[in-house]
């Protein structure tokens, strides 16, 4: 099976509070803290996403034990790449000297980690790598609109990896990954250019309370779905860690498990939507509290602009 062997984390030292927010944008600690659960986000300076992705990926290779070098397969999940091409993959491969993996990037926005979780889940079944580092990281305050404050307060910046390695273990590892989309509802979060429209990245505009009801309904569907698909119970979940968008979001999935407080991994108070980042970033951090106790059942989630969602399943 393969499983996963390392995490890691990195978060710019910049941090902005709902406080902080309220002195140049219309809005209160109170507002974005009933409505979202975010106290604080973090925020880059002087840093690309690929430095985060370097500094996450670099502290899961050390949690695995293995080495740059080792790497068959890099892929970093991001909607804030450094340039539009090349990819943020290939800066990070060439950074770490990873010299014998692959490297590329995957597009799925908030659902991206597990869309790369998805696709490494193809490479290891089709024997083509051993070593996976898959990688979540966004600078996405450089996507945020300063005057919208029905989206500049949602989002902070921030990395987080896992190293996949095939072991001869059959009693743990990815047990199995969904993604999906609906394109149909591209329109309700978007970015307002890209290099198509544009030629520049623009900002993130978003009607949220249509997103808000949409990600309730599919996020309780996907996650439903895949205990079904895997013969499991909601009571054989130990720990849900899902994308940290929106506190009530994470709550209302959480009520659909019938999962207790203590079974969910929260961090959006600290992190805000880190987009790809967010989970990688709550399990590394579960994962170093030690929160995870080996043979537990995770439950991933994620859902994303697109719209794109999924999820993972795994045993530690
Ligand atoms: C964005 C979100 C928090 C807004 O909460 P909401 O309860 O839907 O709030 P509304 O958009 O209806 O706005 C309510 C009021 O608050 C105001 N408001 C919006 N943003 C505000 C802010 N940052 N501070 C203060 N007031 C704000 C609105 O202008 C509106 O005022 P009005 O009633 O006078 O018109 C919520 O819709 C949400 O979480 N959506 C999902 C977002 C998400 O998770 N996206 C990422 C998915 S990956």
């Amino acid at each position: 099976m393969y499983k996963i062997a390392g995490t890691g984390s990195y978060l710019p030292s910049k941090t902005l509070t709902n406080d902080d927010l309220s002195k140049f944008v219309e809005t209160s600690d109170s507002w974005i803290q009933e409505r979202t659960g975010i106290k604080q986000r973090h925020f880059v300076e002087n840093e690309l996403t690929s430095d985060l992705a370097c500094k996450a990926a670099e502290n899961a290779l050390k949690d695995a034990g293995i080495t740059a070098e080792q790497l068959d397969l890099i892929i970093v999940a991001t909607t804030t790449p450094d340039y539009t091409f090349p990819s943020t993959a290939v800066i990070v491969q060439d950074k770490l000297g990873a010299v014998n993996a692959a490297s590329f990037d995957v597009q799925a926005v908030c659902s991206g980690f597990v869309y790369g979780l998805s696709v490494a889940e193809g490479y290891f079944a089709t024997k083509k790598a051993k070593h996976a580092l898959v990688i979540g990281a966004e600078s996405l305050s450089k996507l945020l609109d300063f005057e919208d404050r029905t989206t500049c307060v949602l989002f902070g910046d921030g990395a987080g990896a896992v190293v996949l390695s095939e072991k001869d273990d059959e009693t743990s590892g990815l047990i199995s990954t969904k993604i999906s989309s609906m394109g149909q509802f591209v329109d309700l979060l978007k970015t307002t250019g890209g290099p198509g429209l544009t030629q520049s990245a623009g900002f993130i505009t978003m009607q949220g309370q249509e997103v808000f009801r949409h990600a309730v309904s599919n996020l309780k569907k996907v996650c439903l779905d895949m205990l079904a698909e895997n013969n499991l119970e909601k009571s054989d979940i130990d720990l849900l860690i899902p994308h940290q968008a929106n506190k009530r979001i994470i709550d209302s999935t959480a009520k659909s498990l019938s999962l207790k407080p203590e079974q969910v991994v929260v961090t959006v108070d600290q992190h805000a939507n880190t987009s790809a980042a967010s989970i990688p970033l709550a399990l590394d951090w579960a994962n170093k509290q030690g929160k995870i106790k080996k043979g537990d059942t995770l439950l991933l989630e994620a859902f994303g602009a697109g719209f794109t969602f999924g999820g993972a399943l795994i045993k530690w």
